[in-house]
């Protein structure tokens, strides 16, 4: 994507708020995109969605930090990917301005003792199978927010709990940006892009576009006129059982708002699921919008 920016990268809180701060007076909107690097086409599309609505002049702040706070013990933490040289060719290939990329203990001070619990939207889905997950999501985001201070915030639809998390967080907390969700990216063969994709085998890579068919089927028998959530449940559990390297860890058709089960579908109705592939543990969902 053409366009006539620099890319700097700030390690330090205080040298990104003094560029956005100096920005947001001088020049125009600024937008921040929070990510964990290991960037792919959804990340681009996320910033090139971010540079059309910071403008020319606005400022696109993309972050990179694995945030400790939101895996779990037993989680990928230390062997998360951090392939900063390459994040940084995308970001500056698809319009940052600028790549905040501060340290853990930047981020996270021996002394830190406030985490943000948002206790509703958190409960279920993810947030029951990945206990104080959500909490270090939150957390790590309003200090993000309250670092960087952007107009608008953009995050993707894949983490549709995260989404649905933080509009709720930024709406009880009064937080003064807006949240634009942008669309899921995927493959040829219907899989979500996902950093974790790459710890896939060659097998269980073939298999994993079975999360979208699933998904599929349900949104097609949906449209075909059945509206029983347990019958659409069934059907998506039956199709991810055609992929036998696939476990389910949960199959739920939810509220788009509230994210709880509906026991009749409906426009504004999500399907949301998550599917180990041995370790590796990923997630999809589709919105009937
Ligand atoms: O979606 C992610 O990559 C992370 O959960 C986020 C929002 C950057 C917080 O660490």
């Amino acid at each position: 994507m053409p366009h006539g920016h620099s890319l700097s990268v700030l390690k330090t809180i205080r040298s990104l708020s003094q560029t956005t701060r100096l920005c947001r007076a001088a020049r125009g909107p600024v937008v921040l995109v929070p990510t964990m690097g290991a960037l792919h086409r959804g990340h681009a599309a996320l910033i090139e969605k971010a540079r059309s609505l910071a403008g020319r002049e606005g400022l696109v702040v993309v972050s990179i930090f694995v945030n400790p706070t939101q895996f779990g013990p037993k989680e990928d933490f230390s062997r998360y990917p951090r392939p900063f040289a390459a994040d940084r060719m995308l970001c500056a290939a698809h319009g940052a301005d600028v790549i905040f990329h501060p340290t853990a203990e930047a981020m996270y001070p021996t002394e830190n003792s406030t985490l943000v619990d948002e206790t509703d939207v958190s409960a279920v889905l993810c947030g029951a199978a990945r206990p104080g997950h959500f909490r270090g999501v939150c957390t790590v985001v309003l200090k993000l927010l309250q670092i960087t201070q952007p107009e608008v915030a953009v995050f993707g639809l894949k983490d549709f709990q995260q989404c649905a998390v933080i509009r709720r967080m930024v709406r009880d907390l009064n937080v003064p940006v807006r949240i634009v969700p942008v669309a899921t990216v995927r493959e040829a063969d219907g899989l979500a892009l996902s950093s974790r994709n790459r710890y896939l085998t060659a097998a269980e890579r073939a298999q994993a576009p079975v999360l979208r068919r699933a998904l599929r089927a349900a949104s097609a028998a949906f449209h075909a006129g059945e509206t029983r959530a347990a019958k659409l449940r069934q059907l998506i559990l039956k199709t991810l059982a055609t992929a036998p390297l696939a476990h389910p860890d949960y199959v739920e058709i939810a509220d788009a708002d509230t994210l709880r089960p509906v026991r009749e579908v409906r426009r504004g109705t999500v399907f949301a699921l998550a599917v180990f592939f041995g370790q590796t543990r990923l997630i999809d969902n589709l919105w009937l919008r």
